[in-house]
């Protein structure tokens, strides 16, 4: 089994923004559907790709995909897979997955017949009479979709948006995987020039995070492990390598560049401690301030942020006077690109600098959300 499938899954809207980190770490041989990226790998390209992925939610092992239409197909197609690749006899495993618009609608019959299949193959290839589910942990995952199932092994256990940095939450956090998200699809840091770069309502900082860490080529993994670490079929050896030069790699220059303010003192408490947990804590200035006493006295830079969300009538009333302030500030700032992500379809009304040159259709957990984007109508002269 050297040839493998390795799926990506990512958010709605993200799929293009995978494809290219993927492109950047050099894998050519890939291919996109909603939500998700299948890609041509190896066993060695396990840990590579969860440290450094900082768009996707996990990465499974694909392991099979076939047409259903009885619990029999499902338990003999299930069956014929070669399991015993990836599982050995000691292997702790669990099955969960979805069913849509199929006829095999019951999750937990489908759970259960999946399991007693992967069981029997074991047994018969260990020829053994039971197995005692005392080793490494494997999580497999089938997708049945119009009667087609997908049965793939997690390799990322926790979700990849958890980098191990955030020990304390804010109001209504991004997911990382979100924030890097609308760094990269941002024009910030294009052709490695990061200029002054602000989040003006940064909350728990996840964008100002990111952010540094994209620009200190810091893996967004290194601080965490994944579930695959355990499995025979990996050797210890590709971590470890796979670690030693993500270590390598990291940019020591201590470029400070990125600023993160917000109204609330504890939000900005929380930002100087994740920061520092993520290693980025001397390239970001994080302070409390109102956005209405934010001087802006560069001509230059880019703005990503995400406001808060009005619910109510009053808390509306708030947002509008907050996007007035925005549009004061940077109205005529032309040398400066805003990427604000939010729900509310009123702002582009109050930033009257310009349409946006561009609105991505984002989710934020379940919300739809709209990424309007505002591109510096005047550049920065060519270094010399
Ligand atoms: C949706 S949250 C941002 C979440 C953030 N992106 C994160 O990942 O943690 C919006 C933030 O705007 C802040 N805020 C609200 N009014 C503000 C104002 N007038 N000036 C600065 N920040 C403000 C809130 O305190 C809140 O932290």
């Amino acid at each position: 089994m050297d040839k493998i499938t390795l799926t990506a899954t990512t958010r709605f809207g993200l799929e293009g923004i995978v494809k290219n980190e993927l492109s950047i770490l050099g894998y050519k041989k890939l291919s996109v559907s909603d939500g998700k990226i299948d890609i041509e790998a190896t066993f060695d390209d396990v840990p590579r790709l969860n440290l450094w992925l900082r768009c996707a939610e996990r990465i499974f092992l694909k392991f099979g995909e076939f047409q259903v239409s009885s619990f029999d197909e499902l338990f003999e197609n299930t069956k014929a897979l070669p399991w015993e690749h990836v599982i050995p006899q000691n292997g702790k495993f669990a099955v969960v997955g979805t069913s849509v618009k199929s006829k095999l609608q019951s999750v937990r019959s489908c759970q259960s017949i999946i399991k007693k299949a992967v069981v029997d193959r074991l047994k018969d290839k260990y020829d053994t009479e039971s197995l005692p589910e005392a080793g490494p942990e494997y999580t497999i995952h089938f997708a049945l979709v119009k009667d087609t199932v997908t049965l793939a092994i997690d390799t990322s256990g926790t979700g990849l948006h958890k980098r191990g940095y955030r020990k304390v939450g804010g109001e209504a956090p991004l997911k990382e995987t979100l924030a890097a998200g609308l760094v990269l699809l941002s024009s910030w840091g294009k052709g490695k020039k990061y200029e002054l770069l602000v989040d003006p309502m940064c909350g728990s900082g996840t964008i100002p995070i990111e952010a540094a860490m994209i620009a200190r080529n810091i893996a967004p993994g290194l601080k965490r492990g994944f579930a695959a670490e355990k499995w025979p079929v990996i050797k210890d050896s590709a971590w470890k390598e796979a670690r030693l030069h993500a270590y390598d790699v990291i940019n020591f220059e201590q470029i400070q560049q990125i600023s993160g303010y917000d109204i609330d003192g504890t939000s900005i408490q929380t930002c100087k401690t994740n920061a520092a947990i993520a290693g980025v804590e001397n390239n970001i200035l994080f302070e409390q301030k109102d956005i209405k006493d934010l001087w802006i006295d560069r001509q230059f830079g880019t703005v990503i942020t995400n406001p808060p969300y009005g619910k109510r009538m009053s808390e509306m009333r708030d947002l509008n006077e907050l996007y007035r302030t925005i549009n004061s500030i940077f109205k005529k700032k032309d040398g400066w690109s805003i990427f604000i992500l939010t729900a509310d379809s009123m702002f582009p009304k109050y930033f009257k600098r310009s349409r946006p040159d561009r609105v991505r259709k984002l989710y934020n957990g379940t919300i739809k959300v709209n990424y309007y984007q505002y591109l510096a109508l005047k550049k920065p002269p060519a270094e010399k």
